[in-house]
C-alpha cells in the first residue's frame, strides 16, 4: 500500500499555512507518499465522519504560496465545544487514534498555535502510535522556542501598511488615532508593528500604563510640533476600570480561547475627553489575511519539507522552531513544559522603543 501522511491546520488561521501545505505536498510526492489534507483540524480527525481531501498538484499549485488562510480549513472551537458537551479528553484521544489507524497514516503534520500544541500533547501518550511533527503558527507570535511563528511577519506587514494608510488621515485632520491590534495576551504585534511604523505610543498587556501619562505624552508630541499622533493598542490591554474578563469577553468560548473587544475605543474616548480630537480604528481579522510575506513563504516552505523528511526517517514527536535563520528540530515533550511566551523588558525591540521616546507604559 502507498505510504500516507496527513496534514492539518488548527486554531486561528494566518498567512503561511498554504505555503506549508504546498511544500509538504511537493516533498511527500517526491518521496512517494500520498498527502491527505485533514479538514478542519482535529475535528476532521476525530469526529464521526472522516473529513479529508487527497492533495493533488492542481490543489497545491504555486499560487498557494501567496494566499493567506488554509485550503484545508481550520477549526478553533470543536475541542472546547466537545469538552463542554461532556466528551472527555480520553474519548477524543481514542477517536483520533482510531481515525489515524483507519486512514493508514504513517505520520501527521500539525500546524497550530500554543493551544493546539497543548491539545496535541494531551492526545499523545508515552508510547504513542501517532507519528507527529508540529509546526508553530500564529499571528500572535506567543509560542516559545521559535524566533517567529508562521503568520506573524505577514500580520506585521498588514498592520504596518494599515497604520501608514491611517496616518495620512490623522495628519490631514491633526487627530490622534488609536489603532487596536490583535495578539491575544501578548503584545508582539503591537510592539513590532508599532516600532516599524514609527508610532508615538504602544500599549501592551505585559506592561502597565497610566492613562494620565499616556495623555500627557500625546500632548507633549503636539507641543513638540507634531500635527498628529498614533497610539497602537494591543487588544487585551486593561485599565483600572476596564476589565475584559468582567465586562467585554463575549462568552468564554473555550479552554484556550477568549475574545477581546473594546479597549481601543475606550482609550480613544479618554484621550478625546482631554480635549484632543481622537478616533479609533480596530484592525480585526484583516491581520490574518493579505498577501503572505516572503519570510512566511520561505519559513513555511522549509518547515513543510523538514516535517516530511522527519516522518520519512522515523523521527517524530518533534516541534519545528525557526532559530537564527535555520529550522531547528526540538522534542514536543520538552517544548510543552513552557509553551507560552510574552514580551519582557529584555526584548531588544521594547528597549529600542523606550530609547526612542515611544511611550510603552510605566516601565
Ligand atoms: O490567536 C490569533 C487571534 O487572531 C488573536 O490575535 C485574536 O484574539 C483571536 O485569534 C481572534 O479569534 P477569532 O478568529 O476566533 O475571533
Amino acid at each position: 500500500m502507498e505510504k500516507r501522511v496527513g496534514i492539518l491546520t488548527t486554531g486561528g488561521d494566518c498567512s503561511g499555512l498554504n505555503a506549508v501545505i504546498r511544500s509538504a505536498f511537493v516533498r511527500a510526492s517526491a518521496l512517494g507518499y500520498q498527502l491527505l489534507g485533514i479538514k478542519r483540524g482535529f475535528r476532521g480527525l476525530a469526529s464521526d465522519q472522516p473529513d479529508f481531501v487527497e492533495l493533488t498538484p492542481e490543489l497545491c499549485d504555486a499560487s498557494m504560496l501567496s494566499r493567506a488562510g488554509s485550503i484545508i480549513y481550520s477549526d478553533t472551537k470543536w475541542i472546547s465545544a466537545s469538552l463542554n458537551a461532556g466528551v472527555t479528553v480520553e474519548d477524543i484521544k481514542r477517536a483520533v487514534h482510531r481515525r489515524y489507524d483507519e486512514l493508514h497514516l504513517d505520520g501527521l503534520v500539525c500546524v497550530g498555535g500554543d493551544g493546539s500544541l497543548t491539545v496535541l500533547h494531551e492526545l499523545l501518550s508515552d508510547n504513542d502510535q501517532l507519528n507527529v511533527v508540529f509546526i508553530p503558527k500564529t499571528i500572535d507570535n506567543d509560542v516559545n522556542h521559535t524566533d517567529f511563528a508562521i503568520g506573524f511577519q505577514s500580520a506585521l506587514q498588514v498592520v504596518v501598511d494599515a497604520i501608514e494608510d491611517i496616518r495620512s488621515s490623522a495628519r490631514s485632520h491633526e487627530r490622534t488615532m488609536v489603532i487596536e491590534v490583535m495578539g491575544r495576551d501578548a503584545g508582539y504585534i503591537a510592539m513590532y508593528a508599532g516600532l516599524a511604523a514609527g508610532v508615538d505610543a504602544i500599549l501592551m498587556p505585559e506592561f502597565a500604563f497610566s492613562m494620565d501619562k499616556l495623555i500627557a505624552h500625546v500632548k507633549a508630541c503636539y507641543a513638540c510640533g507634531q500635527d498628529h499622533c498614533i497610539v497602537v493598542v494591543s487588544e487585551s490591554v486593561e485599565t483600572d476600570d476596564f476589565k475584559h474578563k468582567e465586562e467585554f469577553v463575549e462568552g468564554v468560548v473555550s479552554y484556550t480561547h477568549s475574545e477581546y473587544k473594546g479597549i481601543g475605543k475606550y482609550i480613544a474616548a479618554k484621550i478625546r475627553a482631554s480635549g484632543i480630537e481622537t478616533r479609533c480604528s480596530v484592525l480585526g481579522h484583516i491581520q490574518r489575511g493579505g498577501t503572505t510575506c516572503i519570510s512566511d513563504r520561505l519559513i513555511g516552505t522549509l518547515m513543510g519539507v523538514e516535517a516530511i523528511n522527519l516522518i520519512s526517517s522515523g523521527r517524530t514527536g518533534k516541534f519545528l522552531a525557526f532559530e537564527n535563520n535555520r529550522v531547528a528540530v526540538l522534542d514536543i515533550k520538552d517544548v510543552v513544559k513552557s509553551i507560552n511566551r510574552k514580551l519582557s523588558l529584555d526584548n531588544e525591540y521594547v528597549k529600542a522603543a523606550k530609547e526612542l521616546g515611544v511611550y510603552v507604559g510605566e516601565v
